[in-house]
């Protein structure tokens, strides 16, 4: 059986200019390493806005912090006439290793669909980054259809568009605990994330099901964070509100020590 290395990934969605960011990561980085910390036990990954990418790169690889970053969005194009829009290309030339697609802020507040959704994992994975492909349902859509309907059913335009031996990461995110306080109990996200990963092996096979982390997110905090991770079928955390708060987010970060405990 393949061990997948859980992976909590810090979303900061529209927070933080360049200055903050650098601030936050070496807090960050002094703060978990006064814990002890281990990136062989657990990835940390921040997503910071386009902006402090650069900035965030320098600190990291200065400093040789052992975290990862991306951004949070990218174009489906590589290149050209696309006003505003971020190439992968370029992404990977700040040396992100992620980039987040299809998150329900940008599928709502940017019209993205599934196609595009689809389109943007093909462009990451083009270039070389590890898509964190984020699906989730609202409350409107379990009500009429279960949980896992749509999240599976979205997951499934995008794996069907990739080639099946694709380095990718799912977050299921459903809408109504998205920034809520709200969170999905450890249940609910493990029947989902076992939906999903059942998904991935039609789909892609049960090599890929085995490797490929799935993650949960939507009203993660350092007191329910272990109770997920007990789960199964889930492998780490996206973190929006509570990875803006460095104690808050290394505590997350340190669950394994409430699971061993
Ligand atoms: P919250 O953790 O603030 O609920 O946000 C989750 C999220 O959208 C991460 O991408």
């Amino acid at each position: 059986m393949v061990e997948r290395r859980p992976l909590i990934a810090g979303n900061w969605k529209m927070n933080f200019d360049h200055l903050r960011s650098i601030a936050f990561v070496q807090k960050l980085a002094w703060t978990l390493k006064d814990a002890k910390y281990s990136a062989g036990q657990v990835e940390v990954a921040v997503f910071p806005p386009f902006t402090d990418i650069r900035s965030v790169q320098t600190t990291i690889e200065s400093d040789r912090m052992e975290f990862a970053f991306g951004a949070q969005d990218l174009s489906p194009h590589d290149s050209g006439a696309h006003t505003g829009d971020i190439s992968g290309e370029f992404l990977a030339k700040l040396g992100c290793t992620y980039v987040i697609v299809g998150h329900s802020e940008r599928r709502m507040d940017h019209h993205e669909d599934d196609e595009l959704v689809a389109a943007k994992t093909r462009a990451a994975l083009l270039h070389g980054l590890v898509p964190v492909v984020c699906v989730g349902e609202t409350t409107e859509d379990r009500e009429a259809h279960g949980a896992s309907a749509v999240p599976v059913a979205q997951l499934r335009v995008v794996l069907e568009s990739i080639a099946k031996d694709s380095d990718i990461v799912v977050a299921y995110e459903p809408v109504w605990a998205i920034g809520s306080g709200q969170a999905a109990t450890p249940k609910e996200a493990q029947e989902v994330c076992s939906a999903l990963r059942e998904e991935i092996a039609a789909v892609m096979g049960n090599d890929a099901a085995e490797r490929t982390r799935v993650l949960y997110g939507g009203s993660v905090k350092s007191q329910n964070i272990a109770s997920f991770m007990r789960e199964a079928d889930v492998d780490g955390a996206l973190v929006g509100g509570a990875s803006l708060d460095v104690d808050e987010f290394s505590r997350i970060v340190q669950f394994p020590k409430h699971i061993i405990a």
